[in-house]
């Protein structure tokens, strides 16, 4: 696999993403440093959960491109993607009902393999990353809504990603709730794990954010320090509804 000598692990050009003649991505480019842990917020509609979709391969691009480490990963399947190092969490959890906390887990690290020996491995690290080791044997349907963002994390970790995409984590935490998960993604930031948060909390990106993107309408129109974002006119005006 070849690298990037100024260590760019994703790079997406003019991504763009059509609904019938709606345009939901409009031409998005971004680079994104291996390491970083970068914020991805703008209002609702505005794309975000759309971008990560076509960069997890769930939906096609309509045009543009994604360079995941130099490669060219445009529009191959998500589970290709999945097992070259992206992975993503989904903005309302979708967890495998009738299946245990484990089992759920195993199923992603099975999907995710391009290694079976370590299939085992990846189940435990991931259970205790998220903290369910004391919930590994119930049904993924008993857990409360926050256990289940954990398990979606969780699955998406079982795979091993190098770039993890997480899609609106904190909407409904308590504060001591936030504080969990920012740590946590601070320690997989830490492993050197590359981090896309979309998020609506201001609070809760300026804790774990190196940098962070402003969508609106399909396109960033701002990207820079969570301090500046709040200075900036157009992204006062898009979030005032100016
Ligand atoms: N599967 C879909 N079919 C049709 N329109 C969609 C689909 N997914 C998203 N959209 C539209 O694309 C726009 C962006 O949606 P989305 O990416 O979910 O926004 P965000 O996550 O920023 O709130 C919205 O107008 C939404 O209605
Ligand atoms: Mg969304």
């Amino acid at each position: 696999m070849s690298h990037n000598r100024n260590g760019v692990i994703l790079k997406v050009e003019g991504l763009v993403k059509k609904f019938g003649n709606f345009r939901a991505l409009d031409g998005v480019s971004l680079e994104v440093e291996e390491g970083k842990i970068i914020g991805l917020a703008g209002p609702n509609g505005s794309g975000k959960t759309t971008f990560i979709n076509v960069v997890s391969g769930v939906y096609k691009s309509n045009g543009g491109r994604v360079i995941f480490n130099g490669e060219d990963i445009t529009n191959i399947d998500s589970y290709k993607i999945v097992r070259k190092g992206i992975n993503r969490t989904f903005q309302i959890p979708k967890p495998l009902l009738g299946l245990t906390v484990e089992e759920n887990i195993r199923v992603a690290a099975v999907y995710g393999a391009k290694d079976k020996r370590k299939v085992k491995e990846r189940i435990e690290y991931s259970l205790s990353t998220i903290g369910l080791e004391g919930f590994r044997f119930k049904k993924a349907e008993s857990l409360t809504s926050t256990q289940q963002k954990l398990l979606g994390l969780g699955r998406a970790l079982a795979t091993n990603p190098k770039l993890l995409l997480v899609d609106e984590i904190a909407a409904g935490l308590t504060q001591k709730e936030l504080k969990m998960i920012a740590n946590m993604l601070l320690g997989l930031k830490e492993k050197g794990v590359t981090l896309i948060v979309v998020e609506h909390l201001m609070g809760f990106l300026d804790m774990i954010t190196d940098e962070v993107v402003i969508m609106n309408a399909g396109k960033e129109i701002f990207r820079g320090l969570i301090r500046e974002a709040s200075n900036n006119e157009e992204v006062i005006r898009v979030f005032l509804g100016g």
